[in-house]
């Protein structure tokens, strides 16, 4: 591979802890379960794994509001059974990177406790207090980002949960102590780390207030109310307005620099990769971040071929303009948004589409990112009563409706379904079993499982059936490991205006390969046979959603089935 580092090459799986397997059967996933899963995640076909966190946390928002940097959460097991799982994951030659949140702590780890206890104490400065909020800035969870600590008087700054403290990074204190927390795992072997809402570290230090005439509750709403796209371009505004003074600001490149600077201590290529869409934390490709999320794809309503092709061709000429070219990372879900086969499904042929989406981010230039459960088609589960949801935010907003604006609690208990991320957390469907196999029947797993692992979405009916999503995903992942030209080939975009299919060339110096994904249900006759590339010669069938008897094709008449996933080495 043409020096290419072990990140360009790699498929990443993000393991959500809580919810990928439970060991020791207490409803609640951990370390034993994630080490018994590390065959599957093999013989599925992944390289790298992100988890998310892991350590202790009071759970205010799901383990990202972290107690102690430098342990395991009780529920997950031991620091020895991280040891062990991280042991194992790399003699399987699987990488395990970690979440790290740099922003803001715990309200409970002992910095804030310290820190709140007095003005003089001597964590006194390593969050940020004021006499008296400054301005109306809102958290983006829960109201006022200002929240009153009576042992100090005072106020504290939060972006997220008012349990989320943010921490003061202008303190030289905070970044040695931080960067003690990050070398710990390093020296344990971790591979890098997955950096969390990094745009939020820095405020604008005049402390502008925002001029939006709403505050969040009103913001909320009106992105529930917004259906035009000229609303919704509104409100979009709006929440860019609202933050724009508590994000982004100047600082961040120097952080990012410090942060690879240490990392770069150490050997084996450790990498970051940052919850940003900005590939101005890429430095110059080489003195920041590694990777950066091309976030820009997942963010649509639909995915069409138009939309991948303006993507695309924003993007990768920013990163080739990089002094030390960029490399893109490619991802359509995560833990903080609707799941794939839900999000960008058309309600008739979802599962269609979610095979067309996989292949998508699984040939697209650069590194994928695959969230757990997706590769056996996991959907949003809706959660019908206000007592099962964990996600606070969305329990922030329930009790906000129902107390504030006077909405029926049934109402709004579905628009907090909807809004909650807890409806893409949902446990693993590992079988046709109780709970989805998840947990023992006996046992409440801490979300709900989706009760349609009943109908063939678990692991275990899927593993034994050819044509399920499983097997494609390992299959379409064997095909790209194999193929030097998905792994490293440049991208050629073949038609440009196609309303129908997207059609691309991944070509490298030793392999060119012919991608067709027909988002259509309609059958296409193309010819790609006047393409510079393609003139002359054939194409080797290499992977194909639909059934095909012949495993060549002339790049001429080329028939195209309803939504099929066509790939063919271009010889
Ligand atoms: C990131 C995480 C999200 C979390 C937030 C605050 O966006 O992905 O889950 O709630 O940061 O830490």
């Amino acid at each position: 591979m043409a020096n290419l580092k072990w990140w360009q090459t790699a498929v990443f799986y993000q393991i959500y802890p809580r919810s990928f397997a439970d060991g020791n059967g207490d409803g609640i996933g951990d370390f034993k379960g994630m080490i018994e899963k590390l065959d599957y995640l093999s013989d599925l076909g992944v390289h790298a794994v992100w988890l998310s966190p892991h350590f202790p946390s009071t759970n205010w928002d799901c383990g990202y509001d972290i107690s102690d940097y430098t342990n395991v959460a009780p529920e997950y097991g031991s620091l020895e059974d991280f040891k062990t799982f991280l042991g194992e994951a790399h003699a399987r030659n699987i990488r395990v990177i970690l979440d790290l949140v740099l922003n803001h702590t715990s309200d409970e780890h002992p910095w804030f406790l310290e820190s709140k206890s007095s003005r003089d104490n001597l964590k006194a400065d390593w969050y940020i207090w004021v006499d008296t909020p400054p301005n109306n800035w809102q958290s983006c969870f829960d109201g006022p980002a200002w929240t009153y600590a009576p042992e100090r008087d005072q106020y504290y700054y939060h972006y997220f949960m008012k349990q989320q403290p943010d921490l003061n990074w202008h303190n030289p204190e905070v970044k040695k102590a931080m960067w003690d927390a990050v070398r710990f795992w390093l020296d344990l072997g971790v591979d890098g780390y997955r950096l969390d809402a990094i745009g939020t570290i820095y405020e604008d230090p005049e402390l502008t207030p925002h001029t939006v005439p709403l505050d969040l509750s009103g913001l909320r709403q009106a992105v529930e109310m917004a259906k035009t796209p000229a609303q919704k371009k509104r409100v979009w505004k709006y929440w860019q307005d609202m933050f724009k003074h508590q994000w982004g600001q100047p600082g961040l490149h120097e952080l990012m620099k410090e942060l690879r600077a240490v990392i770069d201590e150490y050997k084996g290529d450790r990498m970051l990769v940052g919850e940003d869409d900005n590939i101005a934390y890429m430095g110059d490709g080489n003195d920041e971040l590694q990777l950066v999320f091309n976030f820009p794809l997942m963010l649509t309503e639909r995915i069409t071929p138009a939309h991948i092709r303006r993507n695309q061709k924003e993007r990768l000429p920013q990163l080739d303009a990089l002094p030390l070219r960029g490399w893109p990372c490619n991802t359509l879900g995560n833990h903080d948004n609707s799941r794939i086969h839900t999000r960008y499904g058309d309600k008739q042929h979802d599962a269609a589409l979610a095979r067309l989406h996989s292949a998508l981010v699984l040939t697209l230039r650069g590194t994928p990112f695959l969230y757990n459960g997706e590769e056996i088609g996991m959907t949003d589960y809706m959660l019908t009563d206000i007592s099962q949801v964990k996600d606070t935010m969305g329990a922030w907003y329930y009790h906000t409706m129902v107390t504030d604006m006077g909405v029926q609690p049934e109402e709004a208990m579905q628009r907090t379904a909807a809004m909650t991320r807890d409806k893409n957390r949902t446990p693993m469907q590992w079988s046709n079993h109780p709970h989805g196999g998840f947990s023992p029947p006996d046992v409440e797993t801490w979300l709900p499982v989706n009760p349609n692992y009943k109908d063939g979405i678990n692991v275990r009916d899927q593993r034994h059936n050819p044509s399920s999503l499983l097997n494609y995903y390992k299959h379409l992942l064997q095909v790209r490991k194999k193929s030097l030209a998905l792994i490293e080939g440049e991208y050629l975009p073949l038609d440009k205006t196609a309303r129908d299919y997207f059609a691309f060339l991944r070509k490298s110096e030793r392999q060119t390969v012919l991608v067709i994904l027909n988002f259509s249900d309609k059958k296409l006759e193309l010819d790609f046979s006047r393409s510079k590339e393609i003139k002359g010669r054939d194409l080797q069938i290499l992977f194909s959603s639909a059934e095909r008897l012949k495993t060549s094709k002339s790049p001429r008449g080329l028939t195209v089935n309803p939504f099929e996933v066509f790939i063919a080495e271009v010889r």
